[in-house]
This record gives C-alpha cells, structure tokens and sequence, in this order.
C-alpha cells in the first residue's frame, strides 16, 4: 500500500520543524517507516538549488524554476520510491510555499505556477498539508537576531503578511487537505494540535 505524505507550512519563525521530529519519533513508534526531508532541498541536487535559492540574488520567476527543478529531482529519487515502498514522508515545505512565498509573497503569477506544478507533479499532492499559522509580528519576534538572515527570512513585515495571505489562499482552495494549526500557542499545546490533526485522518 502506497505511503502518506504529510507537508509542513508556515511563514519563517511559526516553529514547524521541531514539530517535524515529533512526529517523525511518534509515528515511529507506532511502527511506521519515515522519511524526515525538506524542500527546497532533500537530494544532492536540490540542496545545491536550495543554496542559490536562499542566497543569489535573482527574479521571482528564476525562485520558481528552481524551487520546481529541485522538486521534481526530490519527487523522483526520494519522495515517490518512500510512497511506493509504503513509507509515511513528512516534508518541511512544498508547493503551498511556492504559491506562498512566490505567488504571495513577491506576486509572481500563480497561473504560471499552477502549469509547474502540473507538469513537475503529474498529479501528486500531500494527503495531510500542517499549517503553522501565526502572525508575521509573533513569527518575526521569535526569529529574533539569533542568525544571518536568507533572503526570505530578510523580508519585512508587510511580505509575511502576503506570505500568510497566499497560505490562506491554498488552504480555501483545498480545505480538505489543510489542517490550520494555532502556532502562536506554546510549544506543547502546537504539539496536540499536530496529533490531533494526524489521529483525526482515517489512515492509521
Ligand atoms: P526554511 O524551510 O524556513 O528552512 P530553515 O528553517 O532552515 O530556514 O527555509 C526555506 C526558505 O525557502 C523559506 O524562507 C521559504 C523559501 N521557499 C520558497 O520561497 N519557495 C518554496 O517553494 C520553498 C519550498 C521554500
């Protein structure tokens, strides 16, 4: 039986990827095989797009490309051979963030971004997309100062807002895939939300 594939989202600081382990260990636990990757980025060549992406300056139709070239590479040898041999693959980003960051987020054309994803996806989409949402101000005040900024997380306020907006947008299109986390929430309480979301799927 064809594994699930489970995607995590949200705006830079909404604290999705401590909650990707969790889940990871928990599923575990329970006797399912994981594999814990991210996009953009989770094969050789996509960790090297994943690099410019971050840091080259470049348009928001150069991010596009990149971000479905390093797609279709992590489709292919990591995302679709785990589904087929049963696994569950819980990814830190996908398509949601193209629509989010570049769509939204830079008001590149979603248009053209629904042809990528038609041709890079060939019809495969997440059973369960985790939307960490928070305000950009919250997200902002945790990401704090602690790192050099990417070119994303460089971004002002007013970007995250249209970040969110695009989110809001993916998730209205396709409610039955999305679950809207409170991730404003303290740690342990986003937490419950994240299994609750996965126990409530039929699957398990
Ligand atoms: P992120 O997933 O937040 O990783 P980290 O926690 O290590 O910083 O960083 C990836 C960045 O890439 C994030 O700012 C969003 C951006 N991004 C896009 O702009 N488009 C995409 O399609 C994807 C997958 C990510």
């Amino acid at each position: 039986m064809s594994g699930r594939f489970i995607t995590f989202e949200g705006i830079d600081g909404a604290g999705k990827s401590t909650h990707i382990e969790a889940l990871a260990g928990w599923l575990r636990a329970r006797g399912h095989g994981v594999v814990v990757t991210r996009e953009p980025g989770g094969t050789p060549l996509a960790e090297q797009l994943r690099e410019l992406v971050l840091h080259a300056p470049m348009d928001a139709l150069c991010e596009a490309l990149l971000v479905f070239a390093a797609r279709r590479d992590h489709l292919q040898n990591v995302i679709e051979p785990a589904l087929a041999r049963g696994d569950t693959v819980l990814c830190d980003r996908f398509t949601d963030a193209t629509f989010a960051y570049q769509g939204g987020g830079r008001g590149f054309d979603t248009a053209v971004l629904a042809r990528l994803e038609q041709w890079v996806q060939q019809g495969r989409q997440p059973d369960l997309t985790l939307w960490f949402d928070l305000a950009p101000a919250t997200a902002a005040a945790r990401r704090g100062a602690a790192r050099t900024p990417d070119r994303f997380e460089a971004q002002d306020e007013a970007f995250f807002d249209r970040v969110r907006a695009g989110y809001a947008a993916r998730a209205a299109a396709d409610p039955g895939r999305f679950a809207r986390l409170q991730a404003a929430a303290d740690p342990s309480a986003v937490w419950q939300q994240v299994q609750a979301a996965v126990e409530a799927r039929p699957w398990w």
